[in-house]
């Protein structure tokens, strides 16, 4: 391992810690099948002339990007408050674009998952996509996340570990992270920011927050199932918001916010349970779309990539504070009105005024979502600046919930090809800082 000490600007240190250039490699050759086209295939999976290998199903992003013959480098960020995430960089040998040299595209994935979501979907797979069109495509991990599970003083076995919130990703997290991706753009150059989920809050959270930050940094800012304020959530799952902070209680007392935060235990539970049998596979996929969206997208031989996946690590915290959405609230953490007086000045948690972004805002949502639903999409998008509304777009499918903005087997057509052209337009069109 390589450490080449790169920059010290702003307190962030930068460790250029591997460097991986590897030529396409047929990864499909000596594997067994692991993926079939109906539930029933995954019986004989094995022997079934219908099932073939997907690399996905079995390996982590890094093994995933190689294997589709894609550059990856590989970078360590250390954040203001200890953190070191990691950062996937990935670029198509084969296309030089000069023009999408200057507009890196950064994906940052959602609750619970990984940036692996992105790389899902084989070739067809948006982060895919956006490197064959010539940009250098960056993968965010949240910390806490299965590639993001260093700090200089903790391990994911402290407490003190999991003791953050959406408000430290906005503060610690994204400065460094952009100071990361800018520094390996040319001159003049500008992100394009893809969140999905809660990529979408952060982004958010970010642009209202960090308004001068941001006009500089962001060319666009594209939500995929945005996750504003969300009191119109259709999932049954939102019943469980108001007691966040008594779970949270709980779980502290009984220490299980270690145990229960980290990637790889839940990973291997999912796996255990959801991936025992075809019928139970099923069985776990409708379960997840209750939350998503009882109608899907999703194709039966996503289901091993899907829980390849998901769920991955994160602070009972952070998943409180996304609770809090589905309370109608978009705001910073709330730690209870003693804490919130000492920390803020009142006993109620500032807000995250959207009104005060300064870059351009495209949203995509679905009609189809039930997390996010289409109420919530059209009330964010009316409260942005007018000047800042960018586009929405209604993807008017009964079966695309939300989910399937990553796992849709269909998602290239239905939502990917459209956002290739939307960038396009605004890298010839917007000027920069608008
Ligand atoms: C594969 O097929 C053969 C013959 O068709 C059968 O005997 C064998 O049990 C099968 N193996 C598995 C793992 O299903
Ligand atoms: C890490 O530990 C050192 C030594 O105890 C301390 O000075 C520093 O503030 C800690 N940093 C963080 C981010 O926890």
């Amino acid at each position: 391992m390589i450490e080449l000490d790169m920059c010290k600007c702003g307190g962030i240190r930068v460790f250029l810690t591997t460097l991986l250039l590897v030529s396409f490699t047929k990864t499909s050759l000596g594997h067994e099948r692991n993926v079939c086209p109906t539930f029933e295939d995954y019986y004989t999976v094995k022997n079934n002339t219908n099932c073939w290998y997907d690399v996905a199903a079995e390996h982590d992003a890094q093994t995933i990007i190689k294997a589709h013959g894609y550059e990856l480098k590989e970078f360590k960020v250390q954040t203001n408050d200890g953190y070191i995430l990691t950062l996937f960089k990935i670029s198509s040998p084969n296309t030089i674009n000069y023009i999408t040299k200057y507009y890196p595209v950064f994906l940052q994935h959602g609750l619970l998952s990984t940036s692996a979501n992105f790389i899902a979907l084989g070739r067809n797979s948006l982060a895919f996509m956006l490197a064959d069109a010539g940009h250098d495509v960056w993968l965010g991990n949240y910390r806490g996340t299965q590639y993001s599970e260093g700090h200089i003083n903790y391990t994911v076995n402290d407490k003190e570990f999991w003791d953050h919130t959406l408000d430290d990703m906005v503060k610690y997290d994204f400065p460094a992270v952009f100071h990361q991706i800018l520094s390996e753009t040319p001159e003049g150059g500008q992100i394009i920011y893809i969140g999905h989920s809660l990529g979408t809050t952060l982004a958010l959270m970010y642009n209202a927050q960090y308004p001068k930050e941001a006009k500089n940094i962001f060319k666009l800012t594209i939500l995929l199932s945005p996750a504003y304020t969300l009191s119109n959530m259709l999932s049954p799952y939102r019943n469980l918001a108001p007691f966040g902070s008594m779970f949270l209680d709980m779980a502290n007392r009984m220490d299980m916010i270690r145990l229960m935060s980290q990637s790889e235990p839940l990973k291997q539970l999912a796996r255990t349970i959801c991936l025992e049998s075809p019928r139970l596979m099923q069985r776990c996929l409708q379960m997840w779309n209750l939350f998503y969206g009882a109608e899907t997208s999703m194709a039966p031989e996503i289901g091993p990539v899907y829980f390849n996946q998901i769920p991955g690590g994160s602070s009972f915290k952070v998943c409180n504070h996304a609770a809090d959405l589905a309370l109608g609230n978009f705001r910073h953490y709330n730690h209870g009105p003693l804490e919130n007086v000492k920390r803020y000045g009142t006993p109620f948690p500032p807000i995250y005024d959207i009104q005060k972004i300064q870059t351009p805002i495209y949203i995509v949502y679905s009609i189809a979502d039930w997390a996010t639903t289409e109420k919530d999409a059209w009330n964010l998008y009316n409260k942005l600046p007018k000047l800042y509304r960018h586009g929405i777009r209604r993807i008017n499918m009964k079966s695309f919930n939300h989910i399937d903005f990553v796992f849709g087997k269909n998602a290239r057509r239905v939502v990917y090809e459209d956002l290739l052209l939307v960038i396009k337009d605004a890298i010839l069109k917007v000027p920069n800082n608008v």
